[in-house]
């Protein structure tokens, strides 16, 4: 019998054994925590959305009316009224033909890719881009995957000046989830078009953050083409759970019949998409959810700035400290939970080698005091982990 006791002591070794921490509570800032108080910058919850009462009042009430699960695929009886009217509202508002529901955005990925693709598409993808693309296309099995370094549109170009299929896809995150940089949506919708390529946008961490009313990045980018595939999560900023497909109508059709993760799968509880139809017209109504954010964002970069470490600069709510090795990564992360801060560490796979870091991600519920209790908290660490350098004896 295989034991995995001893890969398990190899991760733990190279500080990359992974834990997780039991929340006792709602989302917010101040979270119960595997029994303590702690003052979180974990989560993506972006807006505070994840406890609001309208939101949860909607649930209630659907959850009254509807029940509990939805029995069965979407194809079979699963197709209910609350999802039907969240994505009839998300066409509507977000100026798709049409839009699909999925379960979660990992879902959402590794279906609509594999059915888009074929065998005969080609690939070309960030180098950065979410694991669940990564997987998709995976899966999907295409004829060729080039992997362009991060936001290198040159190197882009010349790989699409190559092509061989006919059947080509660039494939991006809208914003990258552990660095919280844009794509450049507008080049690479520019690049698709001269290429004669379809373009896959994962806005997972720009939906309800960026553009007009939190209509993600596509808004943002004021863009808009048949050949864009919008995919976008409801778990993050709309704080409750699920995902879905913007494109247009003949696109859309062809996953309802194609998409596996959408066929076989049961339908997602009428309840839950009744709180996300609730939640995105918080979304649409609440800017000042998103003026909070950039306030916060900009304190934070502000107060950072003469840390030894890089705060990479962002315009989003994921600022990450970028501090290198493991071993420094875990010290950093358990130096600020021993002070009631819980910022995740970031470690390889899920980054480059070597990049390791703290995602440190607001929300619209955090204050300017909390971002000064964070950067008081980074200061003393960075004091007692690089001390100050002796100055060299005068000769
Ligand atoms: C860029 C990106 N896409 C997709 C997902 C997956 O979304 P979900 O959590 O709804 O499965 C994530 C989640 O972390 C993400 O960061």
């Amino acid at each position: 019998m295989k034991s995995y006791a001893p890969a398990l002591r190899h991760l733990e070794a190279r500080g990359l054994r992974r834990t997780r921490r039991t929340v006792q509570g709602p989302q917010g800032p101040s979270m119960q925590v595997d029994g303590r108080h702690l003052l979180a910058f974990a989560s993506n919850d972006y807006l505070g959305l994840a406890n609001h009462p309208k939101i949860i009042a909607t649930a209630h009430a659907a959850l009254d009316q509807y029940g509990l699960g939805a029995g069965a695929s979407a194809l079979i009886s699963g197709h209910t009224e609350p999802v039907a009217a969240l994505e009839q509202h998300l066409a509507r508002w977000l100026g798709f033909e049409r839009v699909l529901h999925f379960s979660s955005g990992y879902m959402a990925n590794t279906g609509i890719l594999p059915a888009l693709l074929g065998r005969h598409a080609q690939v070309f993808a960030d180098a950065l881009n979410h694991a669940c693309l990564i997987d998709g296309v995976r899966l999907a099995g295409p004829r060729s995957v080039h992997i362009y370094p991060h936001l290198d549109l040159m190197a882009l170009e010349q790989a699409l000046a190559s092509a061989q299929e006919d059947n080509r896809w660039i494939v991006t995150d809208a914003v990258f989830s552990m660095d919280g940089d844009l794509a450049p949506l507008p080049q690479l919708l520019t690049l698709a078009d001269t290429y004669d390529a379809m373009l896959l946008v994962d806005d997972a961490h720009g939906f309800g953050v960026l553009g007009a009313e939190g209509k993600g990045s596509l808004a943002h980018w004021q863009i808009s083409s048949p050949r864009l595939v919008y995919m976008a999560t409801l778990g993050k900023a709309a704080g409750v759970y699920g995902a879905f497909v913007g494109a247009r109508a003949d696109l859309i059709e062809w996953l309802i019949q194609k998409a596996r993760t959408y066929l076989f799968t049961t339908g997602t509880p009428p309840a839950l998409a009744a709180a996300c139809l609730a939640s995105v017209h918080c979304i649409a109504q609440d800017q000042f959810r998103r003026d909070q954010l950039q306030r916060l964002g900009l304190q934070l970069q502000q107060g950072a700035a003469d840390l030894p470490w890089t705060l990479a600069p962002s315009g989003t709510a994921i600022h990450p400290l970028l501090l290198g090795d493991n071993q420094t990564v875990l010290q950093v992360a358990q130096a600020l939970l021993a002070q009631g801060i819980w910022v995740p560490g970031i470690r390889p796979p899920t980054v480059p080698k070597g990049t390791g870091r703290l995602r440190i991600s607001l929300s619209a519920l955090h204050t300017a005091s909390h971002i000064e209790q964070l950067l008081q908290a980074l200061h003393t660490i960075a004091r007692t982990l690089a001390p100050p350098q002796p100055t060299p004896a005068s000769s």
